[in-house]
């Protein structure tokens, strides 16, 4: 473990975690000046095993203030559904803020329409409750709480932008999984007492969304990456094309769709291992990647690590841990991705002149190295 690298995540996360309360994706590089709800959560959930408990509760502060600004947008889209009427992309809760919980609309060609970050908060916030042991901000926040939850009831089967922002014609048993897991901590908390019952059927629609990834989302007892939606005349099918993805590995650690010891679960782990495992490196994101060219993320790599340390494989977590480590950059920093062994490299120089260097410090990937570490230290991410 190097401890100094633990320390310097948890300063360079609150170092750029804003006085709103939102976590910037990354604070060098210009395309990511924004406030991500699926990146937040995860750092929020960082610095919760880290025992960073005011952080988080400023991250969760920020996002129901934001979600309640946009709130009004969950009854147009109700009705627009009961209409007919078509739902544009900016009709929808957006996937990412400003750092005052504003839209952002620099580049419109941005997609906007990503379920995921709903779901993952709400997960990351009954976590919260857990770890920390105060559920004070359930009342607080019970107003976002419930506009995520009907937002999520009206929009889960619509096609939307995946955790990579790509393919908005499909539905992706990730994003799925994040909305399975907003709903059933929900239901959690509202069976230990700890929420008062919402009217959104939260324990039925989890069941349902569970019911839908393993009929749709499941071919031969593997996971595929995509869902072609619902036509007019045709049910839902597995997209079976696009190859395994390492956020996947979402749909055991940390949503619980399936125990990490499903058979599906470990067939999809033992391709994202044989397909996208670098050996003795760290993990791409999927094979057709070329983003950058393609390069090995460190969250991904993190990501393999907690599901080993989870399933008791310390050895081979703490191999992924020290991968990470070796590729600190200057300042302590870990970068989005590292691009020693790109999968495409003649993709690599036109990211470069569009966007600049690789992002770097990227919190999110400084979130999942703090979570590996405490999951194999003391299993306090359970
Ligand atoms: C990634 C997203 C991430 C965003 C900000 C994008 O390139 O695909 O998953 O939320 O960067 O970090």
């Amino acid at each position: 473990m190097n401890w100094k690298l633990y320390s310097k995540s948890i300063e360079l996360i609150l170092k750029n975690q804003s006085v709103t309360g939102a976590y910037v994706a990354s604070p060098s590089f210009p395309t990511y000046q924004y406030c991500w709800l699926r990146d937040g959560s995860f750092i929020a959930h960082a610095m919760d095993t880290a025992g960073e408990f005011a952080s988080a509760e400023a991250f969760f502060r920020w996002v129901g203030r934001t979600i309640q600004k946009f709130s009004y947008k969950v009854e147009e889209i109700r009705q627009r559904l009961e209409t007919g009427q078509p739902i544009g992309k900016d009709d929808v809760l957006h996937t990412r803020f400003t750092l005052d919980g504003e839209e952002v609309y620099v580049d419109s060609t941005w997609g906007n329409f990503q379920i995921d970050g709903y779901g993952s908060w709400l997960w990351a916030l009954s976590e919260h409750v857990r770890l920390s042991g105060d559920n004070g901000l359930l009342k607080e926040l019970s107003e976002p709480i419930l506009t995520s939850l009907r937002y999520l009831e009206l929009v889960w089967k619509l096609p939307n932008y995946d955790c990579w922002e790509e393919h908005p014609e499909y539905l992706h048993p990730y994003s799925l999984a994040t909305v399975f897991a907003g709903f059933d901590s929900i239901a959690s908390l509202v069976k230990t007492g700890q929420m008062d019952a919402t009217p959104v059927v939260v324990e039925q629609l989890a069941q349902k969304v569970k019911e839908f990834i393993l009929e749709f989302g499941v071919y031969e007892d593997r996971l595929v990456k995509h869902i072609q939606p619902a036509g007019p005349n045709a049910s839902p099918e597995p997209v079976l094309d696009s190859g395994v993805d390492s956020s996947l590995l979402g749909l055991t650690i940390p949503y619980n769709v399936f125990s990490p010891h499903d058979p599906i679960i470990q067939n999809t782990i033992q391709t994202i291992e044989a397909d996208l495992h670098r050996p003795d490196g760290g993990v791409y994101r999927y094979l057709a990647d070329v983003y950058y060219g393609g390069g090995e993320w460190h969250l991904l790599t993190a990501w393999l690590g907690w599901y080993y340390a989870r399933i008791g494989k310390k050895e081979q977590a703490q191999a992924l841990l020290e991968w990470i480590e070796s590729k600190e950059e200057t300042g302590g920093f870990l970068s989005e991705q590292v691009s020693d062994h790109i999968l495409a490299p003649i993709h690599y120089e036109p990211w470069l002149k569009k966007w600049g260097p690789i992002a770097s410090p990227l919190l999110w990937s400084h979130a999942m190295y703090i979570i590996l570490i405490n999951s194999i230290q003391e299993d306090k991410t359970r």
